[in-house]
């Protein structure tokens, strides 16, 4: 099993610094496994020894997932030097290093988002051959016509060329619609729109395959998910779109 520094480990899941790891063991704040250590680097095993700082379990969580209601203004990216990122909306001891928004939302885009910072969780979801459906509500400046909803089933031709995957577009309302696409080109929604003369006034994503935005969850609000639970609410057979 993977071992790793002391101080490595305590920054990591408390989000300490460095220095602050290292105050914090040379305190004598520390336990491994029940006896006091004092060496910054002393190796730990994650998974199997039990690390206590001032008498409180450490638990081990190799990575984090957040569920986030992204609200409008605020960037879809990891650090930003002048603007808001959804990372930025983060407390620090759920941060961390390498986290990410898997699928980028457009900055004025409401709506479903994940972030994390397992890699591999996130490209798989990501990917086109993962082929897993999102499902948009987009208010237009027209209406959307029956010719429309053939035209996305059959696959709409951007403007460069581009050929999209075939896409439900369902009506919601006179000036809104529902959109579920199994791919995530940039802009995808807006461009696809924008084929059949449609602007989109505003955009919020309802779901990633069976994962759905929780009604209570505000804009700007998150919540922690274990991979499981959002692998198994994500890859839900029983849903239907
Ligand atoms: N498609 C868009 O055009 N914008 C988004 O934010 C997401 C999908």
């Amino acid at each position: 099993m993977e071992k790793i520094r002391l101080d490595r480990f305590l920054s990591n899941q408390l989000q300490m610094s460095r220095s602050e790891a290292h105050n914090a063991i040379r305190g004598g704040h520390v336990t491994v496994n029940g006896q006091t250590v004092r060496t910054v680097g002393q190796a730990v095993v994650p998974t199997s020894d039990a690390v206590l700082f001032c008498g409180k379990s450490v638990d081990y969580k190799k990575h984090i997932y957040l569920l986030m209601h992204k609200p409008a203004g605020v960037l879809s990216a990891s650090n930003d030097k002048k603007r808001e990122t959804v990372v930025d909306l983060v407390e620090p001891s759920l941060r961390r290093s390498g986290m990410f928004p898997v699928g980028r939302l457009d900055k004025d885009t409401t709506g479903l988002l994940i972030l994390t910072d397992d890699g591999e969780f996130g490209h798989r979801i990501i990917s086109p051959k993962s082929g897993i459906p999102k499902r948009y509500l987009a208010t237009l400046d027209g209406k959307v016509t029956e010719e429309m909803v053939l035209r996305f089933k059959a696959g709409v031709t951007l403007a460069d060329g581009t050929v999209c995957r075939p896409a439900i577009l369902e009506k919601a309302g006179e000036n809104k619609a529902y959109l579920t696409l199994t791919e995530g080109k940039y802009h995808e929604v807006k461009r696809m729109f924008g084929t059949v003369g449609l602007g989109v006034n505003a955009l919020h994503r309802e779901s990633i395959g069976g994962l759905v935005l929780p009604d209570d969850l505000p804009a700007g609000k998150y919540t922690e998910m274990t991979l499981e639970s959002l692998e198994k609410a994500i890859y839900d057979e029983s849903y239907t779109f």
